[in-house]
């Protein structure tokens, strides 16, 4: 877990990233006093940000890990153990919800975004933000090679598509109005060997980007999803 949340540090402090979570907040629309979730939460960022907007602003992550360092982290915050498909909450309870870089890891995505909609009020709405693990694009002198790697990295995952359906996704649940947006991060200091560290520990190639990197030469674009609709 700490090197997951230490990617996820280096990687949400990205300007990119920054503003990314922003616009995903502001897509919540107005939820001053009301309930905002936001599930897989991880070290607890996204719901610190939240409730510094006026939320009562809850993370859930399935880590109990996690949990403990985003209670830690941001006391501001309210966290639980639980589950993105069974979320502990009363139907129709929730005026946001929130779920970033998280789909990707489940098997039956669907059921989370399901049970997105049982628990948002009438009229609340979800923010699904993630990437597209096919793709990833980086600068390489092996582009062959390298889209083995990403590409290996991409099948190890449960749903490594599920950006690209976001949108259908939340309108097969019911949702509707949906909202897409792209925002791309680059990578290309140190942060961009940490990323591909996570793609791939196959060492030559990864020597090459080391060298890459040495030589200001690193380049690494992640194209972010973001999709809003309302339940
Ligand atoms: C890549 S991290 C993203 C964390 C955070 N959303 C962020 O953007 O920094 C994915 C998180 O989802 C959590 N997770 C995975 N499966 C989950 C599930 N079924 N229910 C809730 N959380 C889950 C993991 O424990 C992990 O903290």
């Amino acid at each position: 877990m700490s090197n997951l949340l230490a990617l996820l540090d280096a990687v949400d402090a990205q300007p990119v990233a920054v503003e990314t979570r922003a616009r995903s907040h502001d897509l919540l629309g107005d939820v001053t006093g009301r309930t905002v979730v936001d599930v897989g939460c991880g070290g607890g960022r996204a719901v610190a940000e939240l409730a510094g907007r006026g939320a009562r602003a809850v993370g859930v992550d399935l880590d109990p890990e996690m949990i403990a360092v985003a209670r830690e982290r941001w006391p501001v915050g309210e966290f639980h153990v639980g589950d993105a498909r069974e979320l502990p909450f009363e139907t129709g309870s929730v005026a946001g919800y929130r779920a970033d870089k998280v789909l990707h890891t489940l098997d039956d995505p669907a059921r989370a975004v399901a049970e997105a909609h049982r628990v948002l009020a009438p009229g609340g709405r979800a923010v699904l933000i993630g990437q597209d693990w096919d793709t990833i694009v980086i600068d390489s002198d092996e582009p062959d090679v390298t889209r083995r790697l990403v590409h290996a990295k991409a099948d190890s995952l449960p749903s490594p598509r599920v950006a690209r359906g976001y949108r259908n996704l939340l309108l097969d649940a019911g949702f509707t109005d949906p909202v897409v947006e792209v925002h791309t991060a680059v990578f290309t200091g140190d942060t961009a060997l940490a990323v591909l560290r996570r793609i791939t520990d196959e060492e030559s190639w990864l020597a090459g980007q080391a060298g890459r990197a040495r030589r200001n030469r690193i380049f690494v674009a992640v194209p972010m999803f973001l999709v809003a609709a309302r339940g």
